[in-house]
C-alpha cells in the first residue's frame, strides 16, 4: 500500500456518528436528533446545511479528553491506511462554543497525536483555523491566540467556513499577524465561490497553500499561474463530489491539474460526512484518474514538501518514502 500524507482536515469534521454519540452519552450532553439522517450517516443535503450539521456534531466534544479521542481515533485509521502523517484543522471557536479553552483543546489535541504516533508510529500537527463566516474580529482574535500562545504542534492557521461571505480583505490583518508570527497560512478559497475568490484570496493573504482551489479550473490564466507559481492545492475530491459540486468522480478536474503541472495534494475534508477516507480517495484517484502507484507516491511527497511543520521532520517523512 502507497505511504499517504494529508494536509486538509477538519478535526471537528473527522468523528463518525457512533463517535459523536458516545461522546454524547458520555458527557451527558444534548444531542439535536436532526444531526442524523440514519444510525451510521449525517443529515444534511447542502453545504450549508452540512456547516450547521457540523456544528451540532461539534457541540458534543466537550473535553478535553474528548479532543484526544477524536484525534486519536482519527489518527488510528489514517495509520491503517498507511498514512504516516496528518496536518489537522482544528476551531477554537467550537472549542469557545462549549466553554474549552484554547489551551486544553489543544493539548487534547496533542494528547491525542502523542498516543496514536506511541501505537501506529504516525505523525500529526495543527492547522489553528478560523471561522469566515463568523467574521473579521473572531478571525482576528484566534490570530492572536497563535501568535501569542505556541504550541509546539500547531504549525500554520487557516480559515474555512462559508466562503461567500465577507472579502479576503477583511482578514488581511489576522492572516498576516501569524505570519509575522512565523506561521504558514492557508484558506479555502475556489470551493464554492469561483475562480475570483483564489485570486483575491492570493491577493490579499500571505498564503502559502489553497484550500480546494478547485475552481481554478474554469480560469486557465489562473490554473496556469497556480501551476507556475507551484502553489499547493489542497484538493478534496470525495468532498467535491458529496457537497455536490461536480456529478462524479469521473467529472472531478483532479487529472487536469495534475496533468497542467499543479502541485496537487489528495485530502479527505470532512471524511465521515462526505463518505471518505484519505485511503477512499487514493483508491478512487488511481481508479478513476488512472494514477500509477508512483503518481500517488509524487501526491504524498508533494504533500509532504508542502506541509507546515518543520524541515526536520518533513525530511524524515520524506525518507519513510
Ligand atoms: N469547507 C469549509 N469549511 C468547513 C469545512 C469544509 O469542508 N468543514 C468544516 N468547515
Ligand atoms: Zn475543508
Amino acid at each position: 500500500m502507497v505511504k499517504k500524507a494529508e494536509l486538509h482536515v477538519h478535526l471537528e469534521g473527522t468523528a463518525p456518528p457512533a463517535l459523536v454519540r458516545k461522546m454524547a452519552a458520555r458527557n451527558g450532553a444534548k444531542l439535536d436528533p436532526t444531526t442524523f439522517k440514519s444510525v451510521g450517516e449525517f443529515a444534511w443535503s447542502n453545504f450549508w446545511e452540512f456547516l450547521d450539521c457540523y456544528d451540532k456534531a461539534a457541540a458534543t466534544i466537550l473535553t478535553k479528553d474528548d479532543y484526544r479521542l477524536i484525534t486519536y481515533d482519527y489518527l488510528a485509521r489514517c495509520a491503517k491506511e498507511n498514512t504516516i502523517y496528518v496536518e489537522m484543522f482544528s476551531s477554537p471557536d467550537h472549542a469557545a462554543e462549549v466553554g474549552m479553552s484554547y489551551t486544553d483543546h489543544l493539548e487534547g489535541i496533542a494528547a491525542g497525536i502523542d498516543d496514536a504516533r506511541l501505537e501506529f508510529g504516525i505523525e500529526g500537527r495543527i492547522i489553528v483555523t478560523c471561522v469566515r463566516h463568523l467574521g473579521a474580529e473572531r478571525a482576528l482574535a484566534i490570530a492572536r491566540l497563535v501568535a501569542l500562545t505556541p504550541h509546539p504542534y500547531v504549525v500554520g492557521f487557516g480559515m474555512g467556513g462559508d466562503e461567500s461571505r465577507f472579502h479576503p480583505d477583511d482578514f488581511a490583518a489576522a492572516f498576516n499577524l501569524v505570519t509575522k508570527a512565523g506561521y504558514q497560512t492557508t484558506s479555502h478559497a475556489g470551493e464554492f465561490s469561483g475562480p475570483e475568490s483564489i485570486r483575491a484570496s492570493l491577493a490579499a493573504l500571505p498564503i502559502s497553500r489553497v484550500g480546494h482551489g478547485v475552481r481554478a479550473i474554469e480560469d486557465p490564466e489562473l490554473l496556469e499561474e497556480l501551476a507556475y507559481r507551484r502553489i499547493p492545492l489542497e484538493l478534496c475530491p470525495g468532498s467535491n463530489i458529496a457537497t455536490g459540486l461536480y456529478k462524479s468522480w469521473g467529472k472531478h478536474p483532479f487529472r487536469k491539474f495534475m496533468d497542467t503541472g499543479c502541485l496537487v495534494t489528495l485530502n479527505s475534508d470532512d471524511p465521515p460526512y462526505f463518505g471518505t477516507s484519505i485511503g477512499h480517495e487514493y483508491e478512487q484517484a488511481a481508479k478513476i484518474f488512472g494514477l500509477s502507484k508512483a503518481d500517488l507516491k509524487n501526491i504524498t511527497r508533494n504533500a509532504i514538501s508542502a506541509a507546515f511543520c518543520g524541515e526536520e521532520l518533513k525530511e524524515k517523512l520524506l525518507s519513510r518514502l
